[in-house]
């Protein structure tokens, strides 16, 4: 049988492994022979090659993560992130983005031609055309220290967790555009509601009766942390090699629902 995958044997990295749909990722790759290297604030349970401890709202702590991940890395997985409250705006705009964006940063020299960067947003960004202005100010810092003093300096503008992931989908489609040259693609994938242990985060903050009605995927239900993991593992794999660029919403037909106008849009 073709393994049109192509995992086997190949150095992936991935954010968020402790829990969630990380964990359901790193797990998945681990499954197919992958040689898995997992980050997270907290304990990774998944039988990996290797699991460092980073904090990515602190720069130093991802350098030193970085330092200690191999020279060589097929693709990389951003599953960390933050729900917002009870988490400060500033933190989650740092580990939704700018921790994201420095990883991936530090991590793109040792990707070769034919490797790949997926990360997780949300449909909660699928706004981020209304917002652009800001998007692309916070977007076009040049580094980690620079997008922290702008958001320090703009609290109004880096509100927290929709915000944070408008961003990661303009970061993904202009470096999906620079890197069609050194062959490495870039998609980002947009999550309905999940059952994960961030769930209730979303919950508390707009009432779980709000975010289902106007939210929750069509099929009527939330989706497995596995019902995620799996298109985004797909997304980095050989059998997705022509695309890039892409933010994938895995919501079971939300989006639709709302182009077609049988939900309102409210982001
Ligand atoms: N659950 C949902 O309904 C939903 C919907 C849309 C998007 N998302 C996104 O999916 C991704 C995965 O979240 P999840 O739902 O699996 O939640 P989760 O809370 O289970 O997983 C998030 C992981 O990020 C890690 N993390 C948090 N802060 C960190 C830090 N400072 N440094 C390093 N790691 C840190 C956590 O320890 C945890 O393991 C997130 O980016 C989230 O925003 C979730």
């Amino acid at each position: 049988m073709r393994d049109i995958l192509g995992y086997e044997g190949k150095r992936v990295v991935v954010t968020g492994a402790s829990s969630g749909m990380g964990a359901a990722t790193a797990r998945t790759l681990v499954d197919l022979r992958a040689k898995v290297h997992a980050l997270d604030i907290k304990p990774i349970e998944a039988k990996v090659e290797q699991a460092l401890e980073v904090d990515l709202s602190q720069r130093d702590s991802i350098d030193a993560a970085a330092r200690r991940l191999p020279g060589h890395v097929d693709a990389l997985f951003n599953c960390a992130g933050l729900p917002g409250p009870p988490f400060s705006n500033l933190d989650t705009m740092l580990v939704n983005f700018a921790g994201l964006r420095h990883l991936t940063e530090a991590l793109l020299p040792r990707i070769p031609r034919g490797g790949a960067i997926a990360s997780i947003t949300s449909v909660a960004g699928m706004g981020f055309r209304k917002n652009l202005e800001n998007v692309k100010a916070l977007c076009g810092t040049k580094d980690f220290d620079e997008a922290r003093a702008w958001c320090e300096a703009n609290p109004d503008k880096a509100n927290g967790y929709l915000f944070s992931k408008q961003c990661i989908i303009w970061y993904t489609m202009q470096r999906a555009v620079d890197l069609v040259a050194r062959g490495i693609r870039m998609n980002c994938l947009s999550p309905a509601p999940t059952d994960t242990p961030m769930l209730p985060a979303f919950h508390a903050q707009a009432t779980r009766d709000f975010i289902n009605k106007h939210f929750l995927a069509p099929i009527g239900r939330n989706a497995t942390p596995e019902e995620m993991a799996e298109p985004l593992v797909l997304l980095n794999s050989d059998a997705a090699r022509f695309i890039s660029g892409v933010n994938l919403f895995v919501d079971w037909g939300y989006l639709a629902s709302v182009e077609v106008g049988a939900r309102p849009g409210l982001l």
